[in-house]
């Protein structure tokens, strides 16, 4: 296991080379290791849209700007999170650039029953997660966001995605990553956020 990548694969906003094209194969391949994430009864009911197309790219940056600025405006963040909306925030400025913006989806609606919206969303996110370690792992990166999703009915009309059977869950917007350095992200440890046996508040 290659521990290094797992505690190194970041939000990656700031890093992402606005400049530089990236290779439909290198999607694939890296969408390849994605759909050997597990999920419930082994559904897969991953779909991915990548979008390259400029003018499609900053429409959805436009909604997303939208999404990301109410976002903000409801929130007091705490003096640890100043930098992560920051970065986000530049981000929200400059999703338009981003060579590749891929919408991972799910067929079917959100159910309101918790077990199955656990299984709803717990079988995409390994998906996209596993995405992620394979970006980092060939020099390219993401974040995942989800701020678009205030307007996910308007993207899902400017895609022609039929918004009744499919639900989109997360935007990761993918680029070759500029040097950096490559650091862990702060963590509070595993023996502080851990309990034995029993929870005791
Ligand atoms: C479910 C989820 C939704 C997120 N949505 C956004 C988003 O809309 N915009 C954004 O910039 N980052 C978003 N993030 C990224 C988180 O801010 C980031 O993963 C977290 O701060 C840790 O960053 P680090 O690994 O670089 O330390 C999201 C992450 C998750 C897991």
């Amino acid at each position: 296991m290659d521990a290094d990548l797992l505690m190194t694969t970041r939000a990656f906003r700031r890093r992402l080379d606005l400049t530089r094209p990236v290779a439909r194969h290198d999607l694939l391949a890296c969408l390849e290791i994605a759909v050997h994430a597990p999920s419930g009864t082994n559904r897969q009911p991953w779909r991915f849209l990548v979008v390259q197309d400029v003018d499609l790219r900053r429409e959805i940056a436009a909604y997303y700007r939208k999404g990301f600025a109410a976002y903000l405006s409801t929130r007091t963040p705490r003096a640890d999170q100043l930098g992560d909306l920051a970065s986000g925030g530049r981000l929200a400025a400059t999703m338009h650039e981003v060579p590749a913006l891929v919408l991972c989806c799910s067929i079917g609606r959100p159910p309101s029953d918790p077990l199955r919206l656990a299984g709803f969303y717990g079988s995409v996110y390994p998906a996209v997660w596993n995405f992620l370690l394979a970006l980092h792992d060939r020099g390219l990166g993401s974040t995942i966001t989800t701020a678009h999703l205030a307007y996910e009915r308007e993207v899902a009309d400017l895609l022609g995605i039929p918004f009744d059977e499919v639900t989109q869950v997360a935007l990761l917007p993918v680029a070759h990553l500029l040097p950096g350095s490559g650091a862990a992200g702060p963590r509070r440890s595993a023996a502080e956020v851990t309990q034995w046996d029993r929870w005791s508040t």
